[in-house]
């Protein structure tokens, strides 16, 4: 067991941003085993990879004066960069107003207003419509309050330039022997891959780059659907405005159930707890090398940990409903092994 098995007691202070750990898990597969390179980015300020994202944004408003002392941020947020933006703003000394959906985990909602923070929560739209609520919301927001400016995840560039700036940087700076076969990423805005993807394809351009949605999700293209036990942060309900066909090699769609079950079954073997898209991109990643041999060394980005989500009763909805192949990856990840964190930097190829 890894000693990396459990979010940190005591959170980051907000300056301490990035410099997550990388962890390897070995999964046994047909003919061998195959590492994945898990990026724990659980262990930021706020407990989520979003803490980067939230000063990016942030930074990028003041830097062109459109955000300073007298104003109010407002974002819409399925939760983790609404805790980063609410800590980072009552540390900037900003006024924050926060637009959230029921399937917000609760917890993050009440940290959002124990930092500070205005929440407004908008109620389900039948057809996995809400996102779209909660920006008719944030629009409200602006025309109403001069003082409001939108941080826009959705759009602002900052939001994939910090990834691949950043998380990028530093997951190629970890490498084991300075490579990936390939590197497996959720999505939910896109920002997160977007930057990743074009990171590697400048840096180590025969990496696969594995774009992981969710069923039901029109992050990638497609229709949206009614996505009964929905895990924040994964998917969404509009295409992203980042991700651009190059940065993709295969898409992977993921069942919440499915990754719920990932969630549990590598925290039973190995004692790592992630959150539900950090599931998705590990399942993703091993159905993905199982089918293809010269995927051995798998860098997964695993945006937060599982402590806030409902995995144990949303891994239960899988029942006999998985696909064989990702049945088979399941049983894999049961038995999977830990091994001690890597925080060898490696210079850029
Ligand atoms: C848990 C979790 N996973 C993945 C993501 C995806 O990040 P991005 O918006 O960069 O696609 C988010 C974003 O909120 C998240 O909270």
């Amino acid at each position: 067991m890894t000693s990396f098995n459990a979010p940190a007691a005591v959170e980051r202070p907000p300056g301490r941003i990035g410099g997550t750990p990388l962890v390897p898990v070995r999964v046994p597969v047909r003919g061998g085993s195959l590492r994945l390179w898990l990026k724990l980015e659980w262990d930021n300020p706020f407990g989520s990879i979003k803490a980067r994202t939230a000063e990016a944004l942030l930074d990028a408003l003041e830097a062109t004066g459109r955000l300073g002392p007298g104003n109010r941020v407002v974002e819409s947020t399925s939760g983790n960069l609404g805790v980063a933006l609410a800590g980072l703003c009552a540390a900037r000394g900003y006024a924050c107003t926060l637009v959230v959906e029921p399937s917000t985990p609760h917890g993050s909602v009440a940290r959002m207003r124990e930092l500070g923070a205005d929440v407004v929560v908008v109620p389900d739209v039948p057809g996995g419509r809400t996102l779209d609520a909660r920006l008719r919301v944030v629009d409200d927001l602006l025309r109403r309050d001069p003082t409001a400016v939108w941080t826009d995840q959705y759009h602002s560039a900052a939001n994939p330039g910090v990834h691949e700036s950043r998380t990028a940087a530093e997951l190629v700076r970890q490498a084991p022997n300075g490579s990936y076969d390939a590197v497996a990423v959720a999505v939910s805005t896109g920002g997160t891959l977007a930057g990743v993807a074009q990171f590697f394809r400048d840096h180590l351009p025969t990496a696969r780059v594995i774009a992981v949605d969710a069923v039901g999700s029109a992050a990638l293209g497609g229709p949206v659907a009614e996505r009964p036990c929905k895990l924040a942060g994964f998917g969404s309900g509009r295409p992203s405005g980042f991700v651009r066909p190059h940065h993709v090699d295969d898409v992977v769609r993921v069942r919440d159930e499915d990754a719920a079950a990932a969630c549990v079954l590598l925290q039973r073997a190995t004692g790592l707890s992630l959150g539900g898209s950090a599931g998705a991109a590990v399942l993703a990643a091993v159905v993905r090398a199982a089918a293809d041999p010269a995927l051995r060394e798998v860098a997964c980005v695993c945006p937060d940990s599982g402590e806030k989500y409902p995995l144990t009763e949303t891994a239960a909805r899988v029942g006999t409903t998985a696909s064989p192949d990702v049945a088979t990856a399941l049983d894999a990840l049961g038995r999977a092994r830990a091994g001690t964190p890597h925080a060898q930097e490696t210079p850029l190829p």
